[in-house]
């Protein structure tokens, strides 16, 4: 895989031209107790940009906003050129309560906000950021659909829902000609692997991009992260404040360390960091267009811009596959048995999708 940030590819279905690696906002500001301070904002994106890339990712509500605002003054210059992804549901104002949550005040509100906060009159990408449980989707595809409407937004999409609402959403939009969802950013990667069960299949079938975001599992499988880590008692090996938080989302686990153990020990024989072949499983992927990079520093960055060029082929694939297997479940496990094939196919050649 020879990859450069300029080898863009179509989002989902959609012919939105996006860079094979999204470069992740959230470290933009420090108000969440680790990122990088504007000056070393700016860095990382100048040099993500600087390669060619053109798709950036921020919430309403990363770093308190900061993310967003320091978007905002390091888009002035050159806005067009670039694919702005923000979301939605999680800029909550404390005694508002339709503040937050996905209901079409609070997507209204959010997108003024960004809007402000980005300085910018439209957003390419809205991502609807969590699923809230309790608006119904025709209110969500139909506000979403105004906003593109009426300009503001360019294309639609998801995070962090269930499949069978996802794939609900879009039979829905489709029926009704309103914009189709055409990303899904949910985490992926060697240490979280439940996406493959349903979320990444029903992305393909639906026409979803998949963009994966914290494709090293928070810094875990760079394998910075020891047995110390374990317990988050003070005496951890990791070097920032990203490790409380990673304790906090249950990341730093044994488990997740035999697997970033097995990724070091790949990328010792590749000859290459264990971050570049983390992000380059994820890409290999077919059902993937762009995972989301969390670089803090610009050497960070530089480490994981350098994953385009991995090749990753047989034997490497199957260790990282099996030291990361997860069972698939019902009614996954069932449906792969041979008996299942014998009964539907019998003895035809018949290619998997
Ligand atoms: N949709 C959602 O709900 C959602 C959720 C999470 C993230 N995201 C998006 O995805 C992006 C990436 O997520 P993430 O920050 O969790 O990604 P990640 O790549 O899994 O983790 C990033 C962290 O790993 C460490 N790191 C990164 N590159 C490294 C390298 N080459 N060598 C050593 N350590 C390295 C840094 O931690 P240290 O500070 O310890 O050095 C950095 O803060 C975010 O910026 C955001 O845009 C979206």
């Amino acid at each position: 895989m020879q990859l450069t940030l300029d080898t863009y590819r179509l989002l989902g279905r959609s012919g939105l031209r996006v860079s094979p690696l999204a470069l992740g906002a959230a470290t933009f500001g420090t108000e969440w107790g680790w990122g990088a301070e504007q000056d070393e904002a700016r860095k990382l994106f100048d040099t993500y940009v600087e390669r060619g890339g053109n798709f950036i990712d921020t919430a309403s509500t990363y770093t308190d906003g900061s993310s967003e605002r320091l978007l905002g003054d390091f888009t002035r210059s050159d806005r067009e050129s670039l694919v702005l992804a923000t979301k939605y549901t999680t800029l909550r104002r404390p005694g508002d309560p339709n503040s937050g949550g996905a209901n079409r005040k609070s997507l209204f509100g959010s997108v003024e906000s960004s809007l402000r906060q980005l300085n910018t009159d439209y957003i390419d990408l809205l991502y609807l950021h969590v699923w809230d449980f309790t608006t119904p989707v025709e209110e969500i595809l139909r506000g979403l659909d105004d906003l593109v409407r009426g300009g503001k937004v360019l294309y639609v999409a998801i995070s962090n829902a269930p499949a069978w609402q996802v794939s609900r959403m879009q039979a829905i939009a489709d029926l009704r000609g309103w914009s189709p969802l055409v990303a899904l950013e949910i985490e992926y990667n060697l240490a979280q692997r439940g996406g493959e069960r349903d979320l990444i299949p029903m992305a393909r079938e639906m026409g979803l991009g998949v963009v994966p975001y914290s494709p090293l599992a928070g810094g875990v499988l760079t394998g910075k992260y020891t047995r110390a880590d374990l317990t988050g008692d003070g005496t951890a090996s990791a070097d920032s404040n990203r490790k409380s938080f990673n304790h906090a989302l249950g990341t730093v686990t044994e488990r997740n360390l035999a697997v970033a153990e097995t990724v070091r020990e790949v990328a010792a024989e590749l000859g290459r960091t264990p971050a570049q072949v983390a992000l380059a499983w994820t890409l290999h992927n077919p059902a993937v267009t762009a995972p989301v990079i969390g670089a803090r520093t610009p050497a960070q960055l530089e480490d994981n811009l350098g994953a385009l060029d991995v090749d990753l082929t047989e034997p490497p694939l199957s260790r990282l596959d099996a030291a990361s297997a997860i069972e698939l479940g019902l009614p996954h496990d069932m449906l792969a048995g041979d008996h299942i094939r014998q009964a539907t196919a019998g003895d035809l050649k018949l290619e998997p999708r």
